[in-house]
């Protein structure tokens, strides 16, 4: 049977090169980094090594970059690092489709005092500048804003968003675990204070990302230990993850043009195809988008009865996060957007990759319409009364 990987908004194939970067560093250059031996310098070595390659795809100095275990930790050291460092209960500004990472910390931070808002969305997922100009208050001490969404692909207006958060005095985070090496993000023009990226979504190993902290910016760390990250995440440091982290995001920003218009050809070819049949429609705008995410709505037809049949047929695909795939609720990225839960269940995300072809998308092109009439069949579907 075919097997068609479209699941690269949740996760990527490790790119065999930058596993051929890794594996000396678990086998023969074990060292620990702050040691001060040769097998130290060794590891050393590799990680100045992949913060200067990281440094160089992002545009900032290498001192202003943490590694961290993933995106997830970047997000939680930017928002909590920042209002930790404020030394007062500030208000932190976020937007109603955040990552959990995102939007959870908000939470822990409303909990214990910390006044909350949390910006709505249009039908495509857009946050409206307009919305955060109005919101802006001298209380503002944070805005966190994603790059893009893990769900539907949105682009946000991040030029826009943060000269507002500024113009206020407030500091700005973005999480770009999504956008990273899949748009242009460059800190020289980029003006966010704190950028959070992760491995895994750029054919990098997971369990590595990094916070980017523009020189200056006041974060307090969250846990305390060795020195090590200039004492903002002590630990000893993940020297394989963090070499793969850098070769990745090489390897990734320079692919990065020429994947793009290969995905959005591929991506709209779907796009065009699904919308042929009946009851199918696109959740989010069609620009601006990341060129590897198309997310559907389909009448009559459970999203996740579906992944599991077209899962049988050896594509693999999703319905929104695979992080929110376990809970009993629909995406609130979905709900967000002004879908019913009944609609926001009847989802369906194709996430391309650099590795996705023309075969792969004939071969969803030739399943899907199968998979959904026989879903729809079971349930007496007609799209006239959908
Ligand atoms: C937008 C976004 N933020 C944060 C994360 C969490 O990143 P990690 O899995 O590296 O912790 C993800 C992963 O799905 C994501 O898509």
């Amino acid at each position: 049977m075919r097997r068609v990987y479209l699941d690269n908004n949740a996760t990527t194939r490790l790119d065999s090169e930058v596993l051929d970067h890794m594996l000396p560093y678990m086998r023969d250059s074990y060292g620990n980094p702050s040691s001060l031996h040769w097998l130290g310098d060794e590891a050393a070595a590799a990680m100045t090594l992949a913060r200067k390659e990281l440094a160089s795809v992002l545009g900032c100095y290498p001192s202003e970059l943490v590694f961290t275990s993933g995106g997830t930790e970047a997000d939680n050291m930017a928002i909590s690092g920042c209002m930790k460092a404020s030394g007062k209960k500030g208000r932190v500004i976020t937007s109603a489709v955040e990552h959990s990472a995102v939007l959870d910390v908000c939470h822990a931070l409303h909990d214990e005092g910390h006044p909350l808002t949390v910006l709505p969305v249009d039908e495509g997922g857009l946050v409206d500048p307009g919305d955060l100009e109005r919101a802006m208050g001298e209380d503002v001490v944070l805005v966190s804003v994603m790059a893009a969404n893990n769900v539907v692909g949105t682009i946000q207006p991040l030029e826009e968003l943060i000269e507002i958060s500024h113009s206020h005095g407030a500091l700005f985070h973005t999480d770009a675990v999504q956008g990273f090496c899949r748009m242009p993000l460059d800190m020289r023009t980029l003006k966010a204070d704190l950028l959070s990226v992760s491995a895994h979504k750029i054919h990098g190993p997971k369990g590595v990302g990094a916070l980017f902290i523009r020189e200056g910016t006041p974060v307090s760390p969250l846990t305390f230990g060795g020195g090590q990250e200039g004492g903002m995440r002590p630990s000893t440091e993940n020297i394989p993850g963090i070499v793969g982290l850098g070769k990745a995001a090489v390897a990734a920003f320079s692919r990065m043009d020429g994947t793009n218009r290969t995905m959005a050809s591929l991506r709209d070819r779907l796009v065009d195809e699904v919308l042929m049949m009946d009851g199918t429609h696109l959740n989010g705008h069609r620009s601006p988008r990341l060129a590897n995410n198309a997310h559907f709505r389909i009448d009559g037809v459970n999203g996740t009865e579906l992944i599991l049949r077209l899962s049988d047929m050896g594509i693999a695909a999703s319905t929104a996060s695979a992080c929110s795939a376990s809970s009993p609720s629909p995406s609130h990225v979905l709900t967000a957007m002004g879908l019913t839960w009944d609609q926001a269940e009847s989802s369906l995300r194709l996430g391309l990759s650099h590795h996705t072809t023309e075969e792969d998308v004939g071969y969803v092109m030739e399943k899907l319409p199968e998979v959904i009439s026989a879903l729809r069949k079971g349930k007496r579907f007609n799209p006239t009364n959908a």
